[in-house]
């Protein structure tokens, strides 16, 4: 055993493996609705982006060409609201994931630091905390803990769309954050960070999101035109199909961003440079992003009429990836959800993995081909 592995959880998925013998052993084989992997193509933009890239013999740049982060601003101010970005306070990531992960490290969090973030979330916020030596605390209110906090709160994630239920902090709810994040500041003469993970956010189903978008915690509605203590992380996998590129940025606060990049740099956290061209042009191309947008549409109109005919209830998902599905009437365990559904062929993830508030959803994810969500479909309502 590693000496840091002791201090994190069993890695989630690993656990999932039995459910999935079971599902594959369906005579028509199995639905993997689990992970939120996308399945359909590469952009050709961005293939060509890649392709024209790929000489590239030198190293490239930590901080990102700047090609790429002025795709970045061009990306905040035409699809978030966020006019006016500083192309310093933009830094590509190796995917969002290990920014999540090591976030709390990158900013010299510790022993006796808190670590807040949604009570139903992706886990990798609470292995961050761990990973730092800091405690993550759990909370549907972080406002309410920062008010009545001694101190020792550094780092709140947010997390808008949210993984796995798909709800979505308003502006209003992301000023009540922040606010009250600059107030503790203030108070303990400490900085508190707020970062706020908003890689689902050109997935918006449900009014008034649809229409309006999803706000970004850098909209100048929530921050008043400061950006003090706060980051944005954003990722092309999902609405690009680029999982596979690692393809994603943090941006906000110039003084963070700049501590960031100072760390990154030492370490060799860099983004590949083909991968930094790809990132700029799939940032650039806001066509196939609606297609894609429009494809898990049609997926998530027909699981959820699926899920709601066989007797389950969706509960939030108005934006995002997953459809958040808990059986109708008495609660039930999410594991004995997950065996009935895998008896179909069909698996889906427990909500167990996304903390102990979550135990009676399971997530499905839209991430699966039409031919497949047809086929859960017809499962589900026997049709
Ligand atoms: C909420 C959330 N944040 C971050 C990630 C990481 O995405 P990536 O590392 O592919 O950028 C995911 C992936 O599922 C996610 O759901």
């Amino acid at each position: 055993m590693g000496f840091l592995t002791g201090a994190l959880p069993d890695f989630p998925w690993d656990t999932l493996t039995l459910y999935a013998e079971r599902a594959r052993a369906h005579p028509g084989g199995i639905v993997d609705l689990s992970v939120g992997t996308p399945v359909d193509p590469t952009p050709q933009v961005v293939r060509d982006a890649l392709d024209a890239a790929a000489d590239w013999p030198g190293y490239p740049l930590t901080h990102g060409t700047p090609q790429l982060r002025e795709a970045v601003v061009g990306w905040f101010a035409r699809r978030r609201g966020v006019p006016g970005l500083d192309p310093q306070a933009v830094l590509p990531t190796v995917g969002s994931k290990e920014l999540v992960a090591l976030l709390p490290s990158l900013l010299g969090l510790g022993a006796g630091d808190v670590v807040l973030h949604p009570a139903t979330a992706y886990p990798t916020y609470d292995v961050g905390a761990r990973l730092a030596g800091a405690t993550p605390v759990p909370t549907a209110d972080p406002a309410a803990l920062l008010e009545r906090s001694a101190g020792d709160v550094r780092l709140v994630w947010l997390n808008s769309p949210g993984n796995p239920d798909g709800s979505v902090l308003g502006v209003e709810e992301l000023r009540r954050v922040v606010d009250a994040a600059r107030a503790a500041a203030e108070r303990d003469g400490r900085p508190v960070v707020v970062a706020s993970d908003e890689c689902y956010a050109e997935l918006a189903w449900e009014e008034p999101w649809a229409s309006s978008g999803v706000p970004s915690v850098l909209d100048p509605r929530v921050t008043g035109g400061d950006l003090t203590g706060l980051l944005a992380v954003y990722s092309l996998s999902k609405q690009s199909n680029l999982a596979g590129y690692r393809a994603a940025f943090v941006a906000g606060d110039p003084a963070l961003v700049a501590s960031l990049l100072e760390t990154r740099k030492h370490a060799g956290m860099i983004v590949p440079g083909p991968v930094q061209a790809a990132t700029a042009a799939a940032l650039g191309d806001d066509a196939h992003v609606a297609e894609q947008r429009e494809r898990y549409r049609r997926r998530r109109r027909v699981l959820r009429a699926a899920f709601e005919g066989a007797g389950f209830a969706v509960d939030r998902s108005f934006a995002g990836l997953y459809l958040w599905v808990r059986p109708e009437g008495a609660p039930q365990d999410c594991w004995t959800t997950v065996g009935d559904l895998a008896e179909q062929g069909v698996l889906v993830a427990p909500g167990a993995f996304y903390g102990a508030a979550a135990a009676g959803h399971v997530r499905v994810a839209l991430t699966a081909s039409d031919e497949k969500v047809a086929e859960a479909a017809a499962r589900l309502t026997g049709a």
